[in-house]
């Protein structure tokens, strides 16, 4: 098979995505494998599967291929188990190709428009009643925050959103003065939620953009963190990594993959990575005088989850922060479980 070709001096950002994606999707086939027969896996944007990298030759494979892969290696250590891929891609030859490379893993791929598919595909996933993880992956503003509302919904559904912070920047750019274009960038707003936030003007600052889908999300999910991806070359970001779940493991698994992925960015949004070994400190700067969750810990800092509790233990055993038992195993933290903060004598 001609497989098409990828820059790679052009793509690192991509080659980063895949990357991600592979490093989080072994560890969570692992822990659901453990506790259901089934998972399913839906690509929103499916893409043609691979690629081949000019100039070394290399071939790349795309989301679904690596969910493919990794639902194989899993299936091959616990034969009850087995991931559904469920795969959706717009432009025919695209899907003919991602058809063809996926034929020895049975996969469901779908030739269409994702909004049309998703109805179908939500109602199957929800009768299934197993995990699943809905990677949506557009190229600019295809995907609808209406879908996304609905995914919320599931039990053991997490998402990972590609935010096209570049296709948002180009839609909502050019809606300012551009009369002409309206009634079409009006209808791609529509599909991308913008309109549903009155509020949202067209030349919102980037940063307070992407906070704001971040706060969407966590009005869905209690768990999101979210990483830019940018070409080494070019400011500001291209894309930015969403990622919600109600599962704190996951959650952590996530929050680390990105943060080694990541060491010089900002992590989430609006929030600076944070120096190591400065746990202590920086939760007493951030949540001082304040009653707050676990969910908002995690999310508030770059931290590993075991840091988090060791350094929760430490604050509690010195009188600063009042909270009550506290689990062995961060996994096993109640997402709610509330934390009092002394507040902090601005001591420095
Ligand atoms: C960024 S690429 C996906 C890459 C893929 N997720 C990966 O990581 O390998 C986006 C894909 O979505 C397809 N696409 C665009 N609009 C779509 C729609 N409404 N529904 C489904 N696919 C669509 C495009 O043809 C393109 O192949």
């Amino acid at each position: 098979m001609d497989l098409p070709t990828i820059d790679e001096s052009k793509r690192q950002h991509t080659i980063r995505k895949w990357k991600l994606l592979e490093r989080y999707i072994a560890p969570w086939l692992q822990i659901v494998s453990r506790h259901f027969p089934r998972a399913v896996y839906v690509d929103a944007f499916a893409g043609a599967g691979a690629w081949v990298g000019h100039p070394s030759g290399a071939r790349f494979e795309g989301s679904p291929l690596i969910a493919a892969r990794a639902g194989a290696q899993v299936a091959a250590r616990r034969e009850h188990f087995r991931l559904e891929l469920i795969a959706v891609e717009v432009a025919n030859r695209r899907a003919d190709q991602l058809r063809a490379l996926l034929a020895p893993f049975a996969p469901d791929v779908r030739e269409g428009r994702f909004e049309e598919e998703f109805p179908a595909i939500l109602r199957q996933v929800s009768d299934a009643r197993v995990p699943s993880l809905w990677f949506v992956d557009p190229d600019g503003m295809e995907a609808g925050f209406g879908q996304m509302r609905e995914v919320r919904q599931l039990r053991s559904a997490e998402l990972l959103f590609n935010y096209s912070a570049e296709g948002v920047r180009r839609v909502v750019g050019a809606a300012v003065g551009q009369h002409k274009q309206a009634a079409a960038l009006g209808r791609r707003l529509v599909t991308f939620g913008f309109t549903e936030r009155p509020e949202e003007p067209a030349d919102r600052d980037e940063q307070e953009r992407l906070a704001l889908f971040v706060g969407t999300f966590r009005e869905w999910k209690p768990l999101v963190a979210s990483m830019p991806f940018q070409r080494r070359d070019r400011q500001p970001a291209l894309y930015h990594f969403i990622f919600a779940t109600d599962n704190n493991a996951g959650f952590s698994i996530m929050k680390d993959q990105m943060w080694k992925l990541d060491r010089e960015g900002t992590l989430f949004a609006g929030i600076p990575p944070d120096p190591q070994g400065r746990v202590e400190a920086v939760l007493e700067e951030r949540f001082g005088g304040q009653t707050v969750t676990w969910a908002d810990i995690h999310v508030g800092t770059s931290y590993h989850h075991s840091k988090l509790l060791q350094a929760l233990r430490s604050l509690q055993r010195k009188g600063l922060v009042s909270c009550a038992e506290l689990p062995e195993n961060p996994d096993r933290m109640p997402l709610d479980h509330e934390f009092s903060f002394e507040p902090t004598l601005g001591l420095g």
